[in-house]
């Protein structure tokens, strides 16, 4: 039997935990506020940024805006980046990615306070997550945990392969599934035999962007598979990076798009606004 991870379910749950959580911090004369920044006209950045701003609107967090056209030069973003960082009525500083090339991000992202990095993306919490202390972890892979815990999937010994080795979700993931006690295998555009990795996996994160690329024939009978790709097929419908209706008829678990990990994404984002505000009030 297969169980559907209801990453939109459990989203709606933690953010109305958050909700009375910021509601208590409130009482107390404390607004947590989290500040966007969006370069440039992308859609689908577009799309995320106004699903933040909703549920900040749902969670009861402040949302402050900052809009740039590309022509911004590295200078004016950094100089934004700062003028965020010293004020106090800020507890969360986000710069959407992707960002135009002649801008270098990591730079930015490096340029963010560590305290207000809600997106676990400046390398003082990329650091702290790999040796195991508290910081800030990446949205996308602190979700997919929530949801393992959530569904009572057991990581201890098992073998898990992420595809995909981006800084927002497969490097932090591979930390994330170690520190649970898993065999991790991290695959890329490069790795050979992909398909015989996979199917020895009792756990799948795929996060490669490809549509429908995980075919029922790669997954072993009964493994869990994350699905972190957000993609259009060939027509025109959103799917995920792997071919559901398939792959649903062997997994135990399984994660849809939408409705799976993306969710889930932007609640873990809520959630660290409220412990970055908690922190910078000695909380
Ligand atoms: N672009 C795609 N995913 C993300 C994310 O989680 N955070 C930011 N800042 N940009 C993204």
């Amino acid at each position: 039997m297969t169980t559907l991870i209801d990453g939109k379910a459990l989203a709606k749950k933690i953010k109305e935990e958050l909700r009375q959580e910021v509601d208590t911090l409130k009482e107390k004369g404390i607004n947590p506020k989290l500040a966007v920044i969006l370069v440039g006209d992308d859609p689908a950045s577009q799309v995320y940024v106004r699903n933040k701003s909703k549920a900040c609107e749902m969670v009861g967090v402040e949302f402050d805006e900052f809009l740039f056209p590309s022509s911004i030069t590295q200078e004016e973003l950094l100089g934004t980046i700062k003028k965020l960082n010293e004020d106090d009525s800020v507890n969360g500083i986000l710069l959407q990615s992707p960002i135009p090339d002649h801008l270098d991000i990591r730079e930015a992202f490096e340029t963010i306070d560590p305290r207000k990095d809600v997106d676990g993306f400046n390398a003082i919490n990329v650091g702290k997550l790999s040796i195991g202390d508290d910081c800030f972890i990446a949205c996308t892979p602190y979700g997919i945990v929530k949801m393992f815990e959530e569904y009572n999937i057991e990581l201890e010994g098992k073998r898990a392969v992420i595809i995909g080795r981006s800084n927002i979700v497969g490097k932090p993931m591979l930390q994330c599934m170690l520190k649970k006690n898993a065999t991790v295998t991290v695959c890329h555009s490069k790795t050979k035999n992909i398909e015989d990795i996979i199917k020895e996996a009792d756990i799948v994160i795929c996060a490669m962007g490809k549509a429908k690329f995980v075919k029922d024939y790669m997954v072993k009978d009964g493994a869990v598979v994350i699905d972190v790709g957000m993609n259009r097929d060939e027509n025109g419908k959103l799917c995920g990076d792997v071919d559901f209706e398939n792959v649903s008829k062997k997994a135990s678990f399984i994660t849809p798009v939408p409705g799976g990990v993306g969710p889930m994404t932007i609640a873990m984002l809520m959630n660290n606004v409220v412990k970055a505000t908690k922190m910078q009030n000695n909380m």
